[in-house]
This record gives structure tokens, C-alpha cells and sequence, in this order.
């Protein structure tokens, strides 16, 4: 029997573009209760706008801010009562040479792509464990699982990410709890440039990527599992994407 996802009280980062919107989304027609986490202030309160005030907080929030992560956990705490779900997607992407690029970047990338997802279920985890259940879902990469040599610093990042899950997954999962990442390939979006969806129907039409509203599809079916199986791992690729 899946799960029904009435009700339950998602967290998403990254939840002002791209991935994060498509599965709040995907998540509002489902009914859940939803916090929206991302820095645009703007573009959280139009989502929230869009699917309703009543079942949906806007916090804007720095994930690379410890203190701002453990508030807008409170926040959700105070407004709806519990968390059961994050949806840890938030990230940042820098291409290129090692030798051309700049290690400041680099640090805010890991802040963002590591040490953010690292915060965030560091916030959440003690709700989870007192009510001994909830899902943790990650957002790694295709980049996570093989080594993709034109983007060494954001490869590394989801690396980290899929050890982190891996491991998670274990300490916690006597506790009720669930682990998981979603890796996909490319997602034709803003993390590439992507605004016009005409033209992201058209690259996806030529199955040379997955759409946003692919991966919040996917984010669904995991979370919407019996609560006796975890996918541990998704991987998605375009069709025919070559890697
Ligand atoms: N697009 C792809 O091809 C692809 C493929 C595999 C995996 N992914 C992963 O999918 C996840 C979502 O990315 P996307 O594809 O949906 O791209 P996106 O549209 O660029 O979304 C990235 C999200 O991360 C948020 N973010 C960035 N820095 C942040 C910070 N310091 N604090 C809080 N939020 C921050 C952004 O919001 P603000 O700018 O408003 O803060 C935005 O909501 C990322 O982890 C990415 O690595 C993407």
C-alpha cells in the first residue's frame, strides 16, 4: 500500500526554482503542508501565493546561515506542529578547469551543496527521532555517482552528499526513519540557464534532458512508498543522455 501524503509537513529547500518549486507543486496537489526555503524572498512569497497561504510558509532563508536553518525549522515547528519530510535540494553548480577556477567559489558551493544539506538535517533530525518516523531526501546528482571531469568541484560536492546519505540512512532507520537521495542527470532548468519552456519542452521532447517536473514526479513515488522500503538511491537520466 503507498503512503498517503495528505497532511504530512514537508520542508523544501531550493524551493524557489527549478526541482524545489515542481515538487512543492507536485507536493501542494497532494495535499501536504509545505515550508518553502530558498534566499528569493520574492519568489517564495509568489509560491506560496500560488498554493495557498493556508498550507504553505514562506521563510526565506540562507542555507550557508546555521542559525537561520535552525529558525526556519522552528518556524515550521510553530506553524504547522511537527515536521515529517525535508526535501534537502538546494544547490549551486560551477563548471570548468580546476586550474581556472576560483577556491572562494568553490567554498561557497560546498557551503551550499554540503555543509547546507549537512545543517539542515542536523535541524530536523531531533523532531524526527522524537516522533520516530519522517523521510530525509536529498537532492545529489548523476554527478554524485560517477566522476564527471568537466565539473571536478560540483562531482565532489555530490560525492560527499551520497556518502553522507548512505551512512545517514543507517543510524537512523531503527528510528523510523528514512534516507534517500534522488540523483538526476541534466534537468533543463535555471541551474543551466533554462527560463523559456518552450524551449525546455523542446530539449525534453529530444529526451536530451529531464524537466523539473520530471524529478518532483520521482520525489513522489519515493515518498510515497510503504513505510517498510526506502529507495535508498534514484537515479534519472534523459534518455539519452551519454554518461
Ligand atoms: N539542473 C540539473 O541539471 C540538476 C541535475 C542534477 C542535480 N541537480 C541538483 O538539483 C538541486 C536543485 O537545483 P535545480 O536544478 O532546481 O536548479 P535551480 O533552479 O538553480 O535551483 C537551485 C535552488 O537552490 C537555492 N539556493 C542556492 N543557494 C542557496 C543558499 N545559499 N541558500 C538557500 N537556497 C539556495 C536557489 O534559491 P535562491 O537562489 O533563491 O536561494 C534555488 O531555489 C541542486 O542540488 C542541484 O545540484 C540539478
Amino acid at each position: 500500500m503507498q503512503q498517503t501524503l495528505t497532511d504530512k509537513v514537508v520542508i523544501i529547500t531550493g524551493a524557489s526554482s527549478g526541482i524545489g518549486a515542481a515538487t512543492a507543486r507536485a507536493l501542494a496537489r497532494e495535499g501536504c503542508q509545505l515550508t518553502l526555503a530558498a534566499r528569493s524572498t520574492h519568489r517564495l512569497e509568489q509560491l506560496a501565493e500560488e498554493l495557498g497561504r493556508s498550507r504553505t510558509l514562506a521563510v526565506p532563508t540562507d542555507l550557508t546561515d546555521g542559525a537561520a536553518v535552525v529558525a526556519m525549522v522552528e518556524q515550521t515547528v510553530a506553524r504547522f506542529g511537527r515536521v515529517d519530510v525535508l526535501f534537502a535540494n538546494a544547490g549551486i553548480y560551477i563548471p570548468g578547469q580546476v586550474a581556472d577556477g576560483d577556491p572562494e567559489a568553490w567554498a561557497t558551493l560546498m557551503d551550499v551543496n554540503v555543509d547546507g544539506v549537512l545543517r539542515s538535517v542536523h535541524a530536523v533530525l531531533p523532531h524526527l527521532l522524537a516522533q520516530k518516523s519522517g523521510d530525509i531526501l536529498v537532492t545529489s546528482s548523476i554527478s554524485g555517482l560517477i566522476d564527471i571531469h568537466w565539473e571536478p568541484v560540483y562531482s565532489a560536492s555530490k560525492h560527499a552528499i551520497q556518502g553522507f546519505v548512505h551512512t545517514l540512512r543507517r543510524q537512523v532507520a531503527a528510528q523510523g526513519i528514512r534516507v534517500g537521495a534522488i540523483a538526476p542527470g541534466m534537468v533543463a532548468n535555471e541551474l543551466w540557464g533554462f527560463t523559456d519552456p518552450a524551449q525546455i519542452a523542446a530539449m525534453a521532447e529530444r529526451h536530451a534532458s529531464l524537466t523539473s517536473e520530471d524529478v518532483a514526479e520521482a520525489v513522489l513515488f519515493m515518498l510515497s512508498r510503504p513505510a517498510h522500503v526506502t529507495i535508498r538511491d534514484l537515479v534519472m537520466l534523459p534518455q539519452n543522455q551519454d554518461l
